[in-house]
């Protein structure tokens, strides 16, 4: 039985769980995710005051630059994912988001594809933190938990509802790094991560599943990981990212069908200096 059947199997078999802040999270199975949950589903709390400090785009909020451009950079992707000819790559609805070296705005720029993707109206988004060695999406949403990915990769009595997360924007789960792990690269590497992808790609084909990563350059388990992905971001910093480093990460991606490069930090917005970040995007590989 796959990791998602044994959790669909749980589900039918587990209690409601009741509305409640400061509780521990529960149980939440795969099908509680989704957009249809029930209102008095339980949800962890994500802290939006403290994303819009951070220049993350959160649900409702009003116009801003960043969110216009995060539509541009969401559209291909959707495109290719769900577009009227069906899915153009193998998985291609698992997207990781990688850089060349640290600091280069890779975890930045998957929460605000996250929350973009989750403003689509038929769209649900798995926000995975797969940068295991230097996790950051739980400190950043506000959300306190203990297990994740690691964990659901080591220990077979988990199951994926174990450590998911919804939380309180609409649409929006987290799957968490999990606890540190000094088999890290060897989980994420192993038979049991590849049948997770596998089986997250195919079981939930109109949920984009959206991975932060580590820098290509300077670990390898990005490099492991984009061999299950459908699309890759490839997050430049303007002006910074030297062209070699940017030439040898993407013969690193040489086994993924699609990968879109996305400039960031850049001076101009739309074409137009301005002062502050903006974003370039666009496809290559060498
Ligand atoms: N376009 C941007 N606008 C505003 N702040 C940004 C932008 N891009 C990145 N930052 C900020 O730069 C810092 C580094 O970004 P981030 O943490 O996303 O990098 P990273 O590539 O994930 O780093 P690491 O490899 O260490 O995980 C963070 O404080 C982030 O908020
Ligand atoms: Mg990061």
């Amino acid at each position: 039985m796959s990791l998602i059947e044994k959790a669909a199997e749980k589900l039918t078999h587990s209690a409601p769980v009741p509305t409640g802040t400061g509780v521990p999270a529960p149980a939440v199975s795969f099908e509680a995710q989704s957009a249809t949950a029930p209102e008095n589903a339980w949800q962890a709390k994500v802290d939006l005051a403290r994303l819009r400090g951070l220049n993350i785009i959160t649900p409702n909020g009003d116009y801003s630059a960043t969110a216009e451009e995060f539509r541009m950079v969401k559209r291909p992707l959707l495109n290719n994912a769900f577009g009227a000819e069906g899915q153009k790559f193998k998985n291609a609805n698992l997207i990781m988001v990688t850089s060349c070296f640290p600091g280069e705005g890779k975890s930045f720029c998957t929460l605000n594809l996250a929350m973009s993707f989750a403003m689509e109206m038929d769209r649900t988004v798995l926000l995975v933190d797969a940068d295991v060695s230097k996790p950051t999406m739980l400190n950043v949403l506000g959300i306190e938990a203990e297990k994740g990915l690691l964990d659901l990769l080591e220990d077979k009595d988990l199951n994926p509802a174990d450590v998911l997360i919804k939380t309180s924007v609409p649409n929006l789960t987290l799957l968490p790094a999990g606890r540190r792990n000094a088999n890290a690269t060897e989980l994420l590497a192993s038979e049991t991560m590849a049948r997770l992808l596998d089986d997250l790609a195919h079981r939930y084909p109109d949920r984009v599943i959206l991975f932060d990563s580590p820098p290509l350059l300077v670990t390898t388990e990005s490099s492991v990981l984009s061999t299950h992905m459908g699309q890759i971001v490839m997050v430049i910093e303007a002006g910074k990212t030297p062209q070699p480093a940017i030439k040898a990460a993407l013969g690193m991606l040489s086994s993924c069908a699609y990968v879109g490069l996305l400039l960031n930090k850049t001076q101009t917005h739309l074409g137009f200096d301005k002062y502050g970040y903006g974003y370039g995007y666009g496809y290559g590989r060498s």
